[in-house]
């Protein structure tokens, strides 16, 4: 099974893709954490993303669409993909559906996180992640369960995005907002989007996920 979730900065996407891949051993596909890793090796792709991230505006097209075609390549045909934070705009949501049909994929569902803007500042600049692991969590709505201990690998080390400060997020919901948003009706015409509301708790929202895959 295939599935995007789709939603504005700190809507969770990545938080729900997390536990999709523990519960059901899907695989995370996250373009932000594939640039990041890119930024943080000093890669070409990386010399060329790490400032446009920094704005809080879109890398490019082809960019993000080699990096789902490799990790598709990479990661065999008996393992669901978790699309999170791609497609972003409409050139994207074409590549995707051309490179899934080369691997003999298709989507199965689009699921919406839908939220309210304002508290998804709160959100994101809370937000923390392990720094060995990547886990995520958050200072008000998500500590790990021993304070400075990662809960999955023990590690004591975390980190912040740099792009998680107001005026970046400002940016990224504006870019959601004007290029994102506009593909969910190439998905509606194919009638597999549902929508989540994603204000509710992280274990609710994740019960809701569950019962639309089935
Ligand atoms: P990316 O890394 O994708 O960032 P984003 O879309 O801005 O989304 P976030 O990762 O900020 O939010 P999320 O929805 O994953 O929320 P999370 O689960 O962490 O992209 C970063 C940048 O890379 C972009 O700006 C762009 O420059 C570039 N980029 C990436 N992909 C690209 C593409 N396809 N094309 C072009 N450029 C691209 O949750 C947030 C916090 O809230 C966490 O702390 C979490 O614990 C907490 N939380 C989550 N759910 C809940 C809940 N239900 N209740 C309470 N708290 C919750
Ligand atoms: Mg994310």
């Amino acid at each position: 099974m295939d599935i995007i979730l789709l939603g504005p900065p700190g809507a969770g996407k990545g938080t729900q893709a997390q536990r999709l891949e523990q519960r059901r051993g899907m695989r995370q596909l996250s373009t932000g954490d594939m640039l990041r890793g890119a930024v943080k090796h000093g890669t070409p792709v990386g010399l060329k993303a790490k400032e446009v991230m920094d704005r809080g505006e879109l890398v490019s097209d082809e960019i993000v669409s080699e990096l789902i075609d490799a990790e598709l390549t990479a990661m065999g045909d008996d393992v669901g993909a978790i699309f999170d934070g791609y497609p972003r705009t409409a050139g994207q949501a074409e590549s995707l559906d051309r490179i899934l049909a080369s691997h003999g994929r298709a989507l199965d569902h689009v699921i919406e996180l839908e939220v309210d803007e304002d508290a998804l500042v709160e959100r994101i600049t809370g937000r923390f992640t392990c720094a060995q692991c990547g886990t995520g969590y958050h200072d008000t709505f998500k500590q790990p369960e021993v304070p400075g201990v990662c809960d999955k690998c023990g590690s004591t080390e975390f980190k912040r995005r740099p792009d998680d400060n107001e005026e970046t997020v400002r940016t990224r919901m504006a870019e959601y907002r004007a290029k994102t948003a506009p593909i969910l009706p190439i998905y509606e015409e194919r009638g597999i989007v549902s929508r989540v509301d994603g204000m509710a708790g992280i274990e609710d929202v994740t019960r809701a996920i569950d019962a639309i895959l089935g």
